[in-house]
């Protein structure tokens, strides 16, 4: 087991709801995260999940005529099927209905109470159920909660976390550690609600049922988000917080959330983490929101985008790439079929399609269908060796700071300088004029086509590894760690090319 630690999270989702491409995008950049970790040679825990406790949830299951219990059972299976299904490499699917979970929270409760963190009294003021937040009477916007959410009235008894002393250790710990939160614009929109001034938290309810109980008062269920928050440190095993897991891997959390809760996770799970005297993780990391074809993505207006449906039609690769390239990490992007229909076309089935169709039919055909040998490398030749080499070092740089679309951009630049280089050195005229000059052009190409191969793993699992196939690359050597020794071998066989990502013709829209 490698000493590199990675903890990547995705947020728990609401089992109310439908899974969406919203909740698909968060799932596919954390495991696009994961793969690059493992492939760097990290240990790597990668944790998503549902967050099941509630009064949305609860109302849900009354509606559809259930117990709460049976409708998180039915629901959160939904969620899990997604995460199959999208080809992600979670390796915990946490439940906050769980008994692990429970006692994780509550723990986590009792350390903040006995620190002396929570307080008794009655709350007064507007909640926004769909938000699962309270709202001050100023923070209404036409009598709305600031999301568009309806509120209700709330007045009941409940238990109080003093968030409000934790305004200048956060503030503090923010200028300190100026990459806890990303990127840069959600770094300042927390940093100026914290300077607004922050007052205690409600952290209970006690006119409904459905959550865990307040463990000094079963009158009361503790307020979804100190709860779900939690699910965080349950996966590693918390409250046991002297376990080699948790020490090794809970410094080294990333998190990745949409940047519909930032709040939660860049002001309220620090300030709950500082309280109970527990570490802090590395990132809180929110990326932008996906609108359908311009506007909103809406059951009322019918254009919910189901992640299953797009990728039966197109495949879960092309998917799984037009989301993380899209969009520069961190920003808002739009979702069209035609934009979609056009990246495909152009950067699968064109751009790396065709690179490694021409190449390897090319050599199957010309060279006995075997790794050709080469002769001394021309400059031509070792710019696009050394531009491919460099790949390696800028795709870490890159995944430190959770730039995905860049790791996009990076390859693609080497698939295009790949196929400019087929052109300039025309291996079909070569085959003519000069066979060995041929066969090293069709070698540097083979092995540019195995840095691309490689490196695209993590984004599109499936199709990297066909590529690799055709490559006849040992499976052991499909990692970074000897990515520079593990060259080509000449004369090794390799089996009959197949088109790797076919063209999606406009009439299958
Ligand atoms: O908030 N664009 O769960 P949730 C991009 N249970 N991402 C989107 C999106 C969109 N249009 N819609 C949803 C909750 N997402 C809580 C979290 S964590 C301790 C508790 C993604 O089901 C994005 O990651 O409402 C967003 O933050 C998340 O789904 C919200 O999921
Ligand atoms: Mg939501």
């Amino acid at each position: 087991m490698s000493d590199k630690k990675y903890y990547i999270t995705t947020p728990i989702y609401y089992v109310n709801d439908v899974p969406h491409i919203g909740h698909a995008y968060t799932t596919i950049a954390a495991d696009v995260l994961a793969r690059f970790y493992r492939l760097y040679g990290y240990d790597v825990l990668f944790m998503t999940g549902t967050d099941e406790h509630g009064q949305k949830i609860e109302r849900a299951a009354e509606k559809a005529g259930m117990t709460p219990q049976e409708f998180v059972n039915m629901n959160s299976q939904v969620f899990r099927d997604l995460d199959k299904h999208i080809n992600s490499s979670s390796d915990m699917f946490m439940r906050t209905s769980s008994e692990e979970h429970k006692i994780s929270a509550q723990a986590l409760w009792n350390k903040l109470y006995d620190n002396g963190q929570i307080y008794e009294s009655k709350y007064c003021g507007w909640y926004s159920i769909r938000d699962e937040a309270f709202f001050a009477e100023s923070e209404l916007v036409d009598g709305k909660a600031p999301t568009g959410a309806e509120v209700e009235w709330v007045e009941e008894p409940s238990y109080f976390f003093k968030l409000s002393q934790w305004q200048e250790p956060l503030l503090k710990y923010y200028q300190e550690n100026p990459e806890f939160i990303g990127p840069d614009s959600r770094r300042n929109e927390v940093m100026s609600f914290v300077k607004s001034g922050l007052r205690d938290l409600s952290i209970s309810r006690s006119t409904f049922k459905w959550g865990i109980p307040v463990p000094q008062n079963p009158e009361h269920v503790m307020y979804v988000w100190i709860e779900a928050l939690s699910i965080y440190i349950t996966a590693l095993g918390h409250p046991n917080v002297d376990s080699d897991k948790f020490k090794q891997f809970w410094p080294t959390c990333v998190q990745l959330m949409g940047k519909d809760i930032i709040r939660f996770h860049g002001v309220y799970w620090p300030a709950f983490l500082m309280a109970a005297g527990y570490p802090l993780p590395k990132k809180e990391f929110a990326h932008g929101w996906w609108t359908i074809e311009g506007e909103k993505m809406s059951k009322s207006i019918g254009n919910v985008v189901d992640p299953i449906a797009l990728t039966n039609k197109y495949g879960v690769d092309p998917v799984r790439y037009f989301l993380m390239r899209e969009v520069p990490f961190g920003k808002d992007g739009d979702f069209s079929i035609h934009s979609f229909i056009n990246r495909v076309n152009s950067d699968l089935a064109n751009d790396l399609g065709n690179l490694s169709q021409r190449v390897l039919s090319f050599v199957y055909k010309n060279c006995e269908a075997k790794i050709p040998a080469h002769g001394i490398f021309t400059e031509a030749d070792n710019e696009l060796l050394n531009m491919a080499k460099a790949l390696n070092k800028t795709i870490f740089d890159l995944m430190e700071k959770q730039e995905i679309s860049k790791i996009c951009e990076a390859i693609w630049a080497v698939i295009g300088e790949s196929n400019r280089y087929i052109d300039t050195q025309q291996p079909w005229s070569l085959r003519k004029t000069d066979q060995e000059r041929m066969q090293t052009v069709l070698y540097v190409l083979m092995e540019a086509l195995r840095y691309i191969a490689i490196l695209t793993q993590p984004i599109m699992p499936d199709s990297a590894t066909k590529i690799l196939e055709q490559l006849a690359i040992p499976f052991a050597q499909r990692v970074i760690d000897s990515i520079d020794e593990n060259i080509l071998k000449p004369e090794t066989v390799l089996p009959q090319p197949e088109g790797v990502f076919p063209r999606i013709q406009l009439e299958c829209i």
